[in-house]
Parts: structure tokens; sequence; C-alpha cells
């Protein structure tokens, strides 16, 4: 008989016909009623046992975790919280599992120490509905590139060049790191390694894609980036996905418009297709908020904030703007802030986008036209010659989500540029290649994936929306 998922059967309205489903057990009450959960749902099947029907050293070995087959007839329920349950006919033990042992009980565990059992942590109501969404906003992301005439560019993931210039790579070798080969410096000799060359693992795909939007238009990637930068913080990871579009003949006014339009589809589609998932996790965000001081709590739910963000016009300002408004603010002027903004130049840190998203403008805010100096060497000067053609957009909770910039399409521009940060326009031969045989404005941008993902569950550590996270002294799993 062919296998029932949970989530068919209770979107059932046949009852009365024998189904066979398998799970785990997620609880198991009064030596009668089994929950059981497949991962397809949210909600767990409820499946009643006449223990009286079955060998006692089976039931026995009916704990939190234990793998099952189940068959039988599926009614409707007369217990209040299910629709439909299951009368067991027949019980099969797939898998033992040792109740004393198994880290999920059926009890509140911390992340933390979910964290350390991220490879059981998905048998949790939580990461469960986290993950689901993950897959859901994925195949988003794909069906919506794809319905906007954009081609898929699979961008390599062991690189020779630095995108964004910041020397925060992950080096790739095959040298014997006790007994490296020496040149007549005395230095490593990379023409000796694999590639012949000193290579890394990529920290974006945006260069190869430039290359490409240069010839079929309009082209994204999503894949796998790498920053072996230090930071060991809430919203940093040292190996995250990240969605890059990139598009000829389009300026950054385009590439603002692109990023918001993209953002609230994605954010729709999952209001309209993960309807069951949003709601536990709002209701997950809703308890955790009774435990905290009334100022701390969300001002929104979390389905409630999803839609403002869909439903309101994201506010665009100028970095200038920008620096103005938080030199003259409240923690600026009182010396709240840990870096005080003083001069037209400073770098914007996260304390600064979180005042300008979620005390000034209490919506999402793209800031654009950046001082030249902080930002990547790729992007287009603007006339005044100290500001670039970039742009940020800031998400409320989460701080910077986007970053992207139309892109240096003069050759000269981009080489001055190039020789100013120490890149040397040889090494990126291939890239300023682009600017001799017919350059074009073009710009894009890249979508930090779990960021969108920590905005959509409410969940507050980056840690925990990527399946195995790697970061600073950890790569378990
Ligand atoms: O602003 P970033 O560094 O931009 C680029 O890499 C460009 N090459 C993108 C482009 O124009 N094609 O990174 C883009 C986004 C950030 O806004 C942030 O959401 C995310 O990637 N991000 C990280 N996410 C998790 N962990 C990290 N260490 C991240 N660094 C950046």
């Amino acid at each position: 008989m062919k296998n029932n998922s949970v989530k068919d059967l209770l979107l059932n309205t046949k009852t009365n016909s024998i189904v066979t489903v398998n799970g785990w057990v997620r609880t198991f009450r009064a030596n009668r009623f089994i929950a059981l959960n497949d991962g397809s749902s949210i909600n767990n099947i409820q499946c009643v046992i006449d223990f009286e029907s079955f060998d006692e050293m089976i039931l026995k070995k009916i704990n939190t975790g234990t793998s099952l087959k189940i068959t039988g007839s599926l009614v409707e329920s007369q217990g209040s919280g299910q629709k439909f349950e299951i009368i067991v006919s027949d019980l099969e033990i797939l898998g033992d599992c040792d109740s004393e042992k198994f880290p999920i009980q059926p009890k509140k565990h911390s992340f933390e120490f979910l964290r350390e059992n991220a490879h059981l942590r998905t048998r949790t109501s939580t990461f469960s509905a986290v993950m689901r969404l993950r897959s859901s906003l994925s195949f988003a992301v794909h069906n919506y590139f794809n319905s906007n005439g954009f081609y898929y560019v699979h961008t390599p993931i062991i690189t020779s060049s630095d995108a964004e210039g910041a020397g925060e790579q992950f080096r790739v070798t095959t040298l014997d790191p006790k007994n490296p080969p020496l040149d007549d410096k005395n230095e490593v000799d990379y023409s000796k390694d694999f590639f012949g060359k000193e290579t890394s693992l990529t920290v974006s795909g945006q260069l190869e894609a430039e290359s490409y939007a240069m010839s079929l238009g309009k082209v994204y990637t999503f894949g796998p980036t790498f920053r072996a930068e230090n930071s060991n913080t809430s919203r940093h990871l040292s190996e995250f996905w990240m969605i890059e579009p990139e598009v000829a003949f389009m300026d950054l006014d385009g590439n603002m418009d692109l990023a918001e339009n993209f953002l609230k589809y994605l954010l729709n589609y999952i209001i309209e297709n993960n309807t069951s998932d949003l709601e536990f996790l709002e209701e997950r965000l809703i308890n955790e908020d009774k435990t905290k001081p009334q100022n701390l709590r969300n001002e929104m739910s979390l389905i409630e904030k999803i839609k403002f963000v869909i439903n309101n016009d994201f506010k665009r300002i100028t970095y200038t703007e920008a620096v103005e408004i938080l030199k003259g603010c409240k923690p600026n002027k009182k010396k709240k802030f840990k870096y005080l903004i003083e001069n037209w130049g400073a770098d914007l840190q996260s304390e600064h986008e979180r005042y300008l998203v979620e005390k000034h403008f209490k919506c999402p805010v793209i800031i654009y036209d950046y001082p030249a100096n902080i930002k990547a060497f790729y992007m287009k000067l603007n006339e005044d010659k100290k500001t670039v053609k970039a742009m940020d957009i800031l998400f409320p909770g989460i701080g910077e989500i986007v970053g992207g910039s139309q892109r240096e399409e003069r050759l000269d521009v981009l080489n001055n540029k190039m020789k100013d940060i120490g890149v040397n326009p040889e090494e990126l031969w291939w890239y300023t290649d682009l600017r001799k045989f017919g350059t074009a404005k073009h710009s894009g941008f890249g979508l930090g994936f779990e960021r969108l993902i920590m905005f959509v569950t409410g969940m507050s550590n980056i840690r925990d929306v990527i399946p195995f996270p790697r970061t600073p002294q950890n790569a378990e799993f």
C-alpha cells in the first residue's frame, strides 16, 4: 500500500479509508495516543492504539523519537485539537530510540542546546518550520527569476579573485602545510599548487555574473559564499548563501526597484504558501514576548510585520541624508552610540542602520550614493567624484539585508579605482575585458539568504536558520 504523508492525511476529506504512514513519535500518552510527525507538516497526526491488541513489548519500544510504520483507519477525531486521527490496526517499529539518551525530549530546549544537536534539531517543531520555510523561499527565488526572464548561472566556488577586495577569503590549497615549496624569495610558491596559482573560496559570484549579464542580459546566481571575517555576531556566518542578480543596461534606480519588487514577491510567496509554519512561528514569538518586559516586546506580530513590508514603499535616502539624520539624533548627541557619527564619510555600523529603520523611519530603508572610499572598487563613481552608485537595503530587526550597486563600466575609471586599492588590473584581465568589448551600464545586488530567513521566521540568531552553521571556531557536523 502507498504511504501517505501526514500533510496529505490532515488535508484528507475521505474518512474511514485504510492508510499507511511512516514517521517519528513526538509523544506517546497514556499507552494510547501517539503524536506522529514525518516532517511534511508542522502538525502531527494522532494515532490511537487499543493497547490490548498489541504486544506489551512493542508498546514499550514506543518513545519520543522512535520511527514507526502505522496502518489504520483514518477517522474524524473524537478529541479536540485535531480533525482526523488514525485508529491503528498495524504497527511496525522501524527504528528504536533510547529515550534516556535521545537529546530531543518533549519539552522546551534552548536554541544553544539544539545548535549542539543540529543533526537532530529538525525533529522539533520550530526547526522543522524554519527549514520548510527556507526550502520554500529557495523555490520562490528561482520562480521569481524564471518568470521574469533571468537565467540561472552557476558561478564558481573556487576562485583566484577577491570580488569584494576585503581580503577575507579562505585559502584553497593542496600544498603540504608543513613543507610547502618555496620560491627564491623564500615565500610559498603557489605556482606549484594545484591550480598553479593562489586560490580561495569565493566571497561573491558577482564578477562572474557580470560577465554573463554582459551577454545573456539578465542573470542571477544563488549559491554558497564564504567569508573568513572574524565576526562572531548573531548576523554573520562564515558560509552563507547569497542570491545575486545582475542585469545589463540597468541603472541604480532600476536596481533598487528590482530589489524591492523581488523582496516583496518572496514575502508574499510565503504568506500565501507557508501559512501553518508562519502561524506556528508567530505563536512562538508571542509566547516568547510574554517573558520579556513591555518595552522589549514586538510592536507587530510576525505576519503583521511581513505584511507591513509587502504593503509599504521602502524609504529611499542618500548616504548624505542618512548622516544628517544620524548626526542630529538623540543617541548620537547623548553619546549612546558606540561609534559616534561626527563627519561625512563615516562607515555606518549596525547600530546606526537599526536606528534609521527601527526608530526613525519605522520601515525598510534603502540608502544609496555612499562615499567611494568605504565601498568596493567595482561601484560606479558619481559625477561628484566622492560618492558611488551603491545601495544597501536595511530591514527592521535585521539591519543590512541587501548590498548592491551600479557597476563601473568605464575602463579608465575602473583601472584607476583598482590601482588605488592595490588590485592589479592585469590579474582581473577578464573582468576589465568586459569594459573593452561592448561595455554598457549594468547593475546588480546580493541578498543574504539567511538574513531574509531570519526576518520571515523571527529567529534572532543566524545560526538557527541554516542547517549546519559555520562560524569562527565552529565547523561541527
Ligand atoms: O554587501 P555584500 O558584501 O555584497 C556583495 O558581496 C556584492 N558582491 C553583492 C552584489 O552586488 N552582487 O553582501 C551582500 C549581502 C549582505 O547585504 C548581507 O545580507 C549578506 O550578503 N552577508 C552576510 N550574511 C551572512 N553572513 C555574512 N558574513 C554576510 N556577509 C554579507
